[in-house]
């Protein structure tokens, strides 16, 4: 209910609603509008409200993640289109799932929190309440299903992209990490569910640590976030440039088999282009030299016998000689 007030308010932008208005429009009485306003205003709205005028909203939290912050904000079509904003989750990618069949392409579960964050190769997500974005987007494309890992680089692209509008010099470690300063701000995890010929769904989780500051004695030298960095940007915002860079990336796609733009900004913004990595596989560790990224997406290195070897995304994963990055 309140997020329907709080949309009815940001409708009339500079214009007020009267408390009338507003119950009429969402069959409630006055008193019931009045009280929600006053937990609104307890939550951080701040609403003015003038005698005989109604109300009318002067700042919002910016930082909530809820749908009505988002919309207002969000220049496209399909993506973020039908947001489902949760308080607590076990996973966004996990409570997508379980709902994939029944809704549209595009739409998107972010959660304040996660309980069990998944990163990939089965690893735990650090996804505590209201200090990242804990978001999984829903896709349905028509190509076959081996195309999809570029998506993976789709989301990439798109999270350096929007983060550098927004003045943070942030870099892409191929396929799914993004990198401040040599450490982890932001991972993907993309998940596929599909038969030989058909995708039913792609699901896209990103996790972007926002506001945390302290990441513990294992992940400390590792993980890093927006805030640690010195970069205090609006959740909100964040989260409308990601997904508008995204569909724009991801349309063209799927709609022209387009894949230059994201290649391009992966090698511009590449963290690992003309550097000594590790490729890890498993238990195997090989050294070897990042010299490019193929124009289907894929990784060229030159091992340690002059060899050039692709290497596709799957389950790899890199690490600098010097540690993370
Ligand atoms: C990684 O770098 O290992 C991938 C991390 C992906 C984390 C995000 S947070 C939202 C979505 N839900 C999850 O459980 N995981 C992804």
């Amino acid at each position: 209910m309140r997020d329907k007030i709080i949309e009815v308010i940001l409708d009339n932008g500079e214009d007020f609603v009267s408390g009338e208005e507003l119950s009429k429009k969402l069959g409630i009485s006055r008193t019931a509008v009045w009280k929600h306003i006053n937990i609104l205003r307890e939550e951080g709205y701040d609403i003015e409200s003038v005698n005989k005028k109604g109300y009318r909203l002067i700042s919002s939290p910016k930082d909530l993640l809820n749908p009505q912050n988002i919309y207002h904000n969000l220049k496209t079509d399909i993506i973020g289109k039908n947001i489902i904003h949760l308080e607590s989750v076990d996973s966004t990618n996990d409570y997508l799932k379980k709902i994939g069949n029944d809704v549209q392409e595009g739409t998107v579960v972010i959660s304040e929190e996660q309980t069990k964050g998944k990163g990939r190769l089965g690893r735990n997500w650090q996804s505590k309440s209201k200090e990242g974005i804990w978001m999984s987007i829903i896709l349905k494309p028509e190509i076959t299903p081996y195309k999809a890992p570029f998506i993976t680089l789709i989301a990439g692209a798109s999270i350096v992209k929007a983060l550098n509008h927004l003045n943070v010099s942030a870099k892409i470690k191929w396929p799914n990490d993004i990198i401040i300063n040599n450490k982890k701000v932001s991972g993907i995890l993309t998940e596929l569910s599909a038969e030989i010929e058909r995708i039913n769904y792609v699901i896209v989780g990103i996790g972007m640590n926002v506001k945390n500051l302290d990441f513990g004695q294992e992940l400390g030298d590792k993980a890093t976030s927006l805030y640690k960095e010195n970069y205090y940007l609006s959740r909100v915002e964040i989260v409308s440039q990601v997904l508008y860079e995204f569909e724009k990336l991801y349309k063209d796609y799927i709609e022209n088999n387009n894949k230059e733009e994201v290649i391009r900004i992966c090698k511009e913004h590449s963290a690992i282009l003309d550097k000594d990595i590790y490729v890890i596989r498993g238990d195997e560790k090989e050294l070897v030299k990042c010299i490019d990224i193929s124009d289907e997406g894929n990784l060229i290195v030159i091992d340690n016998q002059n060899r050039v070897q692709e290497i596709l995304s799957g389950e790899v994963s890199i690490r600098g000689v010097k540690g993370y990055v």
